[in-house]
């Protein structure tokens, strides 16, 4: 069973008038790391199972990519409930695209950061090259729709630390020692006030983070 720890007012709506919220929501270990050294996370697979799993499936669907949608049981008629845009890095994109899924989150408006892809793999894919930050204002300014899902990595998640207003983490209970940190930047502390903490039974926690302004 899942425990609700706190449950303060957890916004959804924008942050003010037209504005949508950038939401780095993220899945990392209990010290921080969204992956291994390459950033990959497969060891934390085996907690997404039983209730934390129907909490994602349920709150979170548009989060879960593509194919693994029907797997676990997402009708392709589902609405997302949270976000209509993702925001991923080359190093994240890249991960389906060498397995041939070129729009991973194909439910979405898809945008993927990147100097060196000239040109998108998929007509649902939006590159960007330039002014990741603007490109970001612009999207977050726009007047309709559900929020910007920020999926990382943790370098394009470190370029856009401070345009952040959310940030949605999932813990899993490993420890790695070592890896690739949340945010690929500079020391600088940032203030967050804590809207809600769920707790799952597989000792997976949920923690959810308004930025204070
Ligand atoms: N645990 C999680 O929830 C989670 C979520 C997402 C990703 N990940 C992991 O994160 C890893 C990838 O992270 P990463 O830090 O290596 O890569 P990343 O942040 O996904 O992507 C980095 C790439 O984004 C492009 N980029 C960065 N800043 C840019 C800018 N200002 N303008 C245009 N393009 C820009 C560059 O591509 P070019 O080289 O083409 O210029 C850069 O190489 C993956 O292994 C993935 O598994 C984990």
């Amino acid at each position: 069973m899942s425990v609700v720890v706190a449950l303060a007012a957890v916004p959804r709506e924008k942050t003010g008038p037209g504005l949508r919220k950038l939401t780095y929501f993220v899945a990392c270990t209990i010290d921080g790391f969204i992956g291994d050294p390459e950033g990959d996370a497969t060891s934390t697979y085996s907690y997404v199972t039983g209730e934390f799993l129907e909490f994602l499936t349920t709150e979170y669907p548009e989060t879960v990519a593509a194919p693994a949608r029907p797997v676990v049981g997402i009708a392709p008629d589902t609405p997302n409930r949270r976000f209509d845009t993702v925001v991923q890095g080359l190093g994240s994109y890249r991960i389906g695209l060498d397995v041939g899924v070129t729009s991973p989150y194909a439910h979405l408006r898809e945008y993927v950061a990147t100097r060196s892809l000239t040109e998108s793999p998929d007509p649902n894919v939006e590159l960007i090259a330039d002014d990741l930050v603007g490109r970001i204002r612009k999207l977050k300014a726009e007047e309709d729709g559900l929020d910007v899902w920020l999926c990382g990595g943790s370098t394009v998640a470190g370029e856009l630390i401070d345009e952040i207003d959310e940030l949605i983490i999932k813990t899993y209970p490993q420890v790695y020692g070592s890896g690739m940190p949340m945010f690929g930047a500079g020391f600088a502390p940032r203030d967050f006030e804590l809207g809600a903490v769920r707790a799952f039974g597989n000792g997976v926690l949920v923690r959810t983070y308004t930025r204070k302004r």
